[in-house]
């Protein structure tokens, strides 16, 4: 969507995989105080995202949406102020349809209304669901919310929530900033590749103002070791996908910080070239052994080293697998590889291994 935002993917946090239905406007204050005292906005994760539930079940009597008061008591307008006071910016979710899959107002048929109060309130970000559609297209209701947006003179990121059901990577580009392109994450080894084999066939739609969304991350939230969060974290940053926090950030344990604040991985994510990184070769018992790779900026190339197979391996990409040369001679950013071919690596049983080569006459240019 050309609202100037997007030009990489968005970075923030969000309140639905860890907290759900149980948010209160303390949770989101005190996630916003964590995210600048963890140092976590200053990597780029400026967003505190809303997600369902924030509203009363009715709108008043002059069709307006309502805070829920106990959850809300202070409104979102004073959260919103309280956000930006952090130098951090604030969304908040909607639906497509006539009520939100937790059976709050939906914004169908309200859209300019809506939007208009978003706006009011300072709102920056809107994620905006699916459920409860009447069955009309959603090439149909997306648009009306861009459109309400856009009217509205605010600036507001706009993410698309369509569960990927009609393959919205090939028309959502000009109406969102970003699009679902899964059915929701569970934080499951199984759920989370699966659903970065679906993102991964529609890398060719993402890029600078739009990109796939294979939904937020699941890191920090117990359902899988350490090594498979930082396989779910390196993945979803090559595939440029929206690096939305979904753990507790008040709360987190070493090993889920040092994941989330890894730099290096977060660098391959912001890239300005956006290219999204794809799975290049796939070889050893049912594939499970994986090379995922893509362009950066510089001509340089990432690529990880992916082992999906339950016991340790040596995982060998070779360059021509990666639309590189077979004779290319590569260096490592930081170690000089002499190789000319290929790079292997031994990798933990659903571990992954992130490297990024820099092509040697681009190294030499810029030395
Ligand atoms: C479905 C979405 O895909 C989830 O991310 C979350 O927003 C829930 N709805 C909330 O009801």
């Amino acid at each position: 969507l050309g609202n100037g935002l997007a030009q990489t993917p968005q970075m923030g946090w969000n309140s639905w995989n860890f907290f759900r239905c149980g948010i209160h406007e303390t949770v989101i204050r005190e996630t916003a105080d964590a995210l600048v005292t963890t140092g976590l906005a200053k990597l780029g994760y400026v967003y505190v995202n809303i997600d369902d539930c924030w509203s009363e079940l009715v709108r008043n009597s002059e069709g307006d949406m309502v805070p829920d008061s106990k959850a809300f008591p202070s409104g979102i307008k004073a959260l919103a102020d309280y956000v930006h006071s952090k130098g951090l910016k604030i969304g908040i979710y909607s639906d497509a349809g006539l009520y939100t899959c937790q059976v709050r107002p939906g914004s169908l048929k309200h859209e300019n209304d809506d939007a208009t109060l978003f706006a009011s309130w300072g709102i920056d970000y809107l994620k905006y669901d699916n459920c409860f559609n009447l069955g009309i297209d959603p090439k149909e209701r997306y648009p009306l919310m861009r459109d309400a947006l856009n009217a509205t003179g605010r600036t507001i990121f706009y993410s698309l929530c369509e569960w990927g059901l009609d393959d919205p990577a090939l028309w959502a580009s000009k109406i969102g900033n970003s699009w679902r392109t899964t059915k929701d994450i569970k934080d499951t080894w199984e759920s989370m590749t699966a659903i970065a084999d679906i993102n991964d066939k529609w890398a060719a739609y993402a890029g600078p103002g739009g990109w796939n969304d294979p939904d937020m991350l699941e890191v920090g939230n117990g359902g899988m070791t350490n090594q498979e969060y930082r396989s779910h974290f390196s993945i979803w940053a090559l595939m440029k996908a929206p690096l939305i926090i979904g753990c507790d950030v008040r709360n987190m344990t070493a090993e889920t910080y040092e994941i989330l604040t890894n730099e290096e991985v977060i660098s391959v994510n912001q890239d300005p070239l956006g290219v999204q990184g794809r799975k290049v070769y796939t070889y050893g018992p049912d594939g499970c052994y994986q090379i995922w790779a893509g362009p950066l900026s510089g001509e340089r190339t990432v690529f990880v080293l992916w082992n999906r197979c339950s016991e340790a391996a040596t995982i060998t990409a070779k360059w021509d697998t990666m639309g590189l040369e077979s004779s290319t001679n590569a260096s490592h950013e930081y170690v000089s590889l002499c190789s000319t071919n290929s790079f292997s690596a031994k990798v933990e049983a659903h571990a992954s291994e992130m490297f990024v080569l820099a092509l040697a006459a681009a190294a030499a240019s810029a030395a």
